[in-house]
């Protein structure tokens, strides 16, 4: 019902991705200049919700932050109500309560008719209960990793695609000028969308997936093909950070106790990199970008999904919508239930047209799936020409 709401919060959860800023600036400026609403800002994600921690935003703290990396608002990626981290006990470890009425409280004496919740599958499944308690949460999809599911993109993924691929077109130079082979790490956790995407637009040789699981002998071969007298004598390979061999684990970087969703990813690159050394001899290096990718102004594209799908929030919230997620399906703008997306991950398929594509040019996987060009063809191609 349209003229039930008057005033809304807005919070961005989980790990910070560029474009926040760009979508609170959509929801605000819409909700105050299109529906006469009040916006209050909820400070670092779930944690200002359970603490109360709230304040006015006017469409003059909304302007002028479009291009900036971060959130204005702070960010959480521990705060799930539902399972939140209250003490840790020297003996025990960490103590979890259910800080649900936290959060419901608060949001009904700032008399919030709504809270637009920016995040990625972590953020909404820390909405759910919220959900459930009657609160009406509007879902934006945000994560470098673009691992959520019902929609075919998140903002900020394009700005970390965007920073993978500067960063390994600057590593090809040095890696051919060393005749080396060059070993970079990218984040996306389960899912390796940045690690493809990336990897195919910077022409990357060797692309490590989750997804397809590796073996180093076939690395190996590759990268021993394109060192022989007359190839490129360099190679680069792109691991995502949840790439794991055939008969060995994930290398996990740490473990966060205190956070609902403990394990952090990292390693694998340095892994690969040592692993192609001792078994080529090839002079290999390793480099991770880390929280690189997640910072800094957004590219032109994800502004404007970031404004599309922030204007598309308060849309459909004036619509009467309740408790979904803004998606693009098809480009094209659209909801579907936040339930359904909270707590999933959306992985790349095997048989996914950019693998295709990369695997009918040469890019290898690890696998052993990728047909070997015949030099000899080549050759002779040259010899007749
Ligand atoms: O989900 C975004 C992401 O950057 C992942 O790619 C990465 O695995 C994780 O967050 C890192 O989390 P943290 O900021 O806690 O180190």
């Amino acid at each position: 019902m349209p003229h039930t709401i008057k005033r809304i919060g807005v919070l961005t959860g989980g790990g910070d991705c560029p474009g926040l800023n760009a979508v609170i600036r959509a929801v605000t400026k819409t909700a105050i200049w299109k529906h006469g609403l009040e916006v209050m800002g909820i400070e670092d994600g779930f944690q200002g919700l359970i603490e109360d921690r709230v304040r006015p935003l006017s469409s003059r703290d909304a302007s002028g932050i479009l291009t900036r990396g971060g959130t204005i608002l702070g960010s959480s990626n521990r705060a799930n109500p539902r399972r939140y981290c209250v003490r840790v006990d020297p003996k025990t470890g960490p103590v979890w309560e259910d800080v649900t009425k936290n959060c419901v409280d608060t949001a009904r004496r700032h008399e919030l008719d709504a809270i637009i919740v920016i995040g990625g599958d972590g953020t909404m499944a820390s909405a759910a209960p919220l959900v459930e308690a009657g609160i009406n949460i509007i879902g934006v999809p945000k994560t470098i990793d673009n691992d959520l599911v019902g929609t075919e993109i998140t903002f900020g993924f394009l700005t970390a695609v965007n920073t993978a691929t500067e960063a390994l077109d600057r590593l090809h130079s040095t890696a051919d000028s060393h005749h080396r082979v060059m070993v970079c790490e990218v984040m996306g956790r389960n899912a390796g969308w940045i690690a493809l995407t990336a990897g195919v637009a910077s022409g990357s040789d060797i692309i490590l997936l989750p997804e397809i699981p590796f073996s180093m002998e076939h690395l190996c071969e590759n990268v021993e093909f394109r060192m022989r007298k007359g190839g490129p004598e360099f190679a680069i390979v792109v691991a995502a950070e949840g790439a794991r061999p055939r008969d060995g684990e994930r290398v996990v970087d740490r473990i966060d106790p205190t956070s609902p969703d403990p394990i952090r990813l990292g390693g694998i690159g340095r892994w690969v990199a040592d692993e192609i050394a001792k078994r080529t001899g090839v002079e290999t290096r390793s480099s991770a970008l880390g929280h690189i990718q997640r910072g800094g102004a957004p590219i032109p594209a994800d502004r404007i999904l970031a404004t599309h799908f922030g204007y598309h929030a308060i849309k459909i919230l004036m619509e009467g919508k309740r408790g979904r997620m803004v998606v693009r399906q098809g480009n094209v703008f659209a909801d579907v239930d936040l339930l359904f997306a909270a707590g999933k991950q959306r992985l790349v398929p095997i048989d996914h047209p950019l693998i295709e594509a990369a695997r009918a040019i040469g890019t290898g996987f690890g696998d052993g799936r990728t047909p070997e060009p015949a030099p000899s063809a080549e050759g002779t191609a040259s010899v007749v020409v």
